[in-house]
């Protein structure tokens, strides 16, 4: 390799972020830091620019970015500090970037996953939401850019390792025939729904296997996760909702499987670590240390499989019938799905309300075809103002 490849990490401060700084820094001679970005976690974006030293530094506030200027300064670090969206836009496209980490949170990290797409950039998709509002035009920017299209999500991940390495046109043609998405089932796997009424943030958080950010932790507890995980396996792998099946495996060892028409069903296995995902992306079609222990089987020592209760989290059939739908459906239940999960995070609504101001929106908003990114934005902030009459209705 001629140079250390040059990364963007969008959403730096953040799980995704964070556990992507610790793999490339155990292999500094393959990877230099480009760019880092965060919302409002500016303690935090301090120390990573301190250690990682990037060109460039991106803050959502010009106050945060001034005391940012200033502390780096104090500690002669010469990053350059810049503010707002078009600046995360700007350090996803910039030329001398090769690969470009996507993992803001939510409809935000939209416009500057596109942008590393249509640079024809490595882009590292941990940003499910941005797929899922806009998979088609997101898929025709990959194509059109010729950018390499890395999954980050563990199962999508998991699909994409169990895969042909080429798999476009369709999952019949490969000779496959199904797509096997694991979910573990989240904190509430087990209990009935009556009881889910008042769960509170801090018991939707703790995840039983994963730590991750807040609001993709609640979308585990309700399912909605692996239903905006649907939607991403369809535009990633071309495949329709039906040849999607989702397996609740409660162990997460098995992060997913594709099960192919001879009978052959191949699984890629490993510890609940993003950094294995992480560290797949960085390195592809190489491999290299990601930090993470080996997996041991005999600890494992067993493996359950159940079929996920759509009664008790009805999110993972919404989920399923807007990609039935089509158009801006997705976008609209991800957007009410994010105003939904915020108000829950902020004890102003109850958590089986989350999906009941998901099924109304999507009710209450018809879906139109989605042929550019204007309409799908507008999609958005309609099924915005929307949610929060509901919640307001839900919670009156
Ligand atoms: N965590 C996981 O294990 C995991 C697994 C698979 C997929 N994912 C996906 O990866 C993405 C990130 O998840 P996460 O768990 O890492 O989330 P997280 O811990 O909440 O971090 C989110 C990151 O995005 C930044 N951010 C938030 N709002 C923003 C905005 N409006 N504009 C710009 N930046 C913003 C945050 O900055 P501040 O720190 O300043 O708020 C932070 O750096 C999500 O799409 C999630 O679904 C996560």
């Amino acid at each position: 390799m001629s140079h250390p490849q040059r990364v963007t990490v969008l959403g730096a401060t953040g799980s995704i972020g964070t556990s992507t700084l610790d793999v490339i820094a155990r292999h500094p001679e393959r990877y230099q830091v480009f760019a880092l970005t965060a919302h409002t976690s500016r303690e935090t974006l301090l120390s990573q620019c301190i250690e990682h030293r990037p060109a460039i530094a991106v803050l959502a506030q010009e106050e945060d970015a001034q005391w940012l200027r200033s502390a780096l300064r104090q500690a002669r670090v010469a990053t350059e500090v810049a503010v707002g969206e078009q600046a995360l836009v700007d350090v996803a496209q910039d030329s001398s970037v090769d690969i470009v980490m996507a993992a803001i949170v939510g409809a935000a990290g939209l416009l500057p996953a596109l942008a590393a797409a249509s640079a024809g950039k490595r882009v590292l998709l941990a940003n499910k939401e941005a797929l899922v509002m806009s998979g088609a035009l997101f898929m025709q920017a990959v194509e059109t850019a010729q950018a390499t299209l890395l999954p980050i999500d563990s199962e999508h991940n998991a699909i994409y390792q169990c895969l042909p390495s080429e798999h476009r046109g369709g999952l019949d043609r490969h000779g496959i025939s199904q797509l096997l998405l694991t979910a573990s089932g989240g904190p509430f796997r087990t209990w009935p729904r009556e009881a889910l009424a008042t769960v509170t943030p801090e018991q939707a958080c703790a995840h039983p296997n994963w730590s991750m950010g807040r609001k993709i932790s609640v979308d585990s507890a309700t399912l909605m996760n692996k239903g905006l995980e649907l939607i991403e396996a369809c535009w990633l792998f071309d495949a329709a909702p039906e040849q999607i099946q989702v397996v609740v495996h409660p162990q997460s060892v098995i992060h997913s499987m594709a099960a192919y028409h001879d009978g052959s069903v191949l699984a890629q296995l490993g510890n609940p670590d993003m950094r294995t995902p992480i560290a797949y992306g960085l390195a592809w079609p190489e491999r290299i240390d990601a930090g993470v222990a080996a997996l041991d089987l005999f600890q494992v020592a067993r493996l359950d499989f159940e079929a996920p209760d759509e009664a008790r989290f009805p999110c993972l059939r919404l989920a399923r019938e807007a990609m039935q739908q089509g158009g801006t459906a997705p976008a609209i239940l991800n957007a009410a799905n994010e105003v939904a999960v915020e108000a829950f995070l902020a004890k102003r609504l109850g958590f089986n309300a989350i999906s009941d101001v998901v099924a109304a929106v999507l009710n209450d908003q018809a879906a139109e075809p989605a042929h550019h990114l204007d309409i799908v934005l507008n999609a958005d902030q309609h099924a915005r103002r929307a949610a929060q009459q509901w919640v307001k209705h839900y919670t009156g």
